[in-house]
């Protein structure tokens, strides 16, 4: 009787392995990009902010919105870094709707990036959480841990996973993708080397550009991830130094009574 049920859960535990290991496969393939805001002390790389949002805005704004994030946060500590003006003279740029005129006027920092402009794009503001790039063996968010859920690494993989395959599929036009599931996408290919221009003269292939544009899409999705890690360091060296001086007070409380039942 026990070794039946013992082989039944072997044979739950190989076939549920088995489809997960399958799902894992799968099609999509998701590079590994080290990233500077990876692992406990990880910091965002403020030029490749600065360069993920030019791409964004020279490029990636012809469709994409970026609904949830104001202007006047790239001007945040731990952000992009601009300057008050700086921010000021960029939100200008934008021509924002403003529902009391009923017409557009130029942005200003308290205002936020528009919508998307291409229907069929969804919004980035989130973007780089919603998608993650890894899912541990059998799904069991182990390296999760140490990598983190890959949602920019997510999106570089799959900028730069344009196979140049196409076809038509009910009247629309789909680009072959090894990273997005099911292998063809609706975007046609945005990037192409050299198409964005870097003042700092970095790599701007689209290799190096996809990787900017990630890294500005998870500060944009997680803007506080330095003070969250910086937090989340403190309560551990705090619970070490608390933990250990529980211990020896435990210790020193029950040395009499211990040495009198010795
Ligand atoms: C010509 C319009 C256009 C441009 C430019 C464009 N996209 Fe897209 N993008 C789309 C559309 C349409 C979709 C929806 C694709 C689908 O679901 O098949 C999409 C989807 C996406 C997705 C979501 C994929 C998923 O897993 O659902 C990401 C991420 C993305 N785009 C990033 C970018 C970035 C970054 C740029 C700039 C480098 C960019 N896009 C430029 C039209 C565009």
């Amino acid at each position: 009787m026990k070794k039946s049920i013992l082989s039944a859960l072997v044979a739950f535990g190989l076939a549920f392995g088995g489809t997960s290991a399958m799902a894992n496969e799968g099609e999509s393939h998701v590079e590994d990009y080290a990233f500077s805001f990876e692992g406990p002390f990880g910091k965002f790389d403020q030029a490749q902010l600065q360069r993920g949002l030019q791409v964004y805005t020279e490029v990636c704004a012809a469709c994409h919105g970026l609904r949830h994030v104001a202007f006047r946060t790239l001007g945040d500590e731990g952000g992009p870094g601009y300057s008050e003006d700086e921010v000021k003279a960029y939100a200008k740029t934008w021509d924002i709707y403003d529902p009391e005129l009923d017409d557009t006027r130029p942005g200003k920092p308290s205002d936020k990036f528009p919508a998307n402009t291409d229907a069929g794009a969804p919004d980035l503001s989130l973007m780089a959480k919603a998608r993650a790039g890894f899912h541990g063996p059998y799904k069991l968010l182990v390296n999760q841990l140490f990598k983190g859920l890959g949602g920019p690494e997510y999106i570089a993989s799959l900028l730069n996973g344009f196979t140049g395959h196409e076809k038509e599929q009910a009247g629309t036009v789909l680009y072959g993708n090894e990273t997005f599931p099911g292998g063809y996408i609706s975007m046609p290919p945005p990037l192409e080397d050299g198409q964005v221009e870097f003042a700092d003269g970095s790599k701007n292939d689209v290799e190096h550009m996809a990787q900017d544009v990630a890294a500005f899409l998870m500060w944009t999705a997680e803007p506080k991830m330095m003070a969250r890690k910086k937090a989340g360091f403190t309560a551990f060296i705090f619970l070490a130094i608390l933990g250990s001086l529980l211990y020896l007070t435990n210790k020193k409380l029950w040395a009499p009574i211990k040495r009198k039942n010795a």
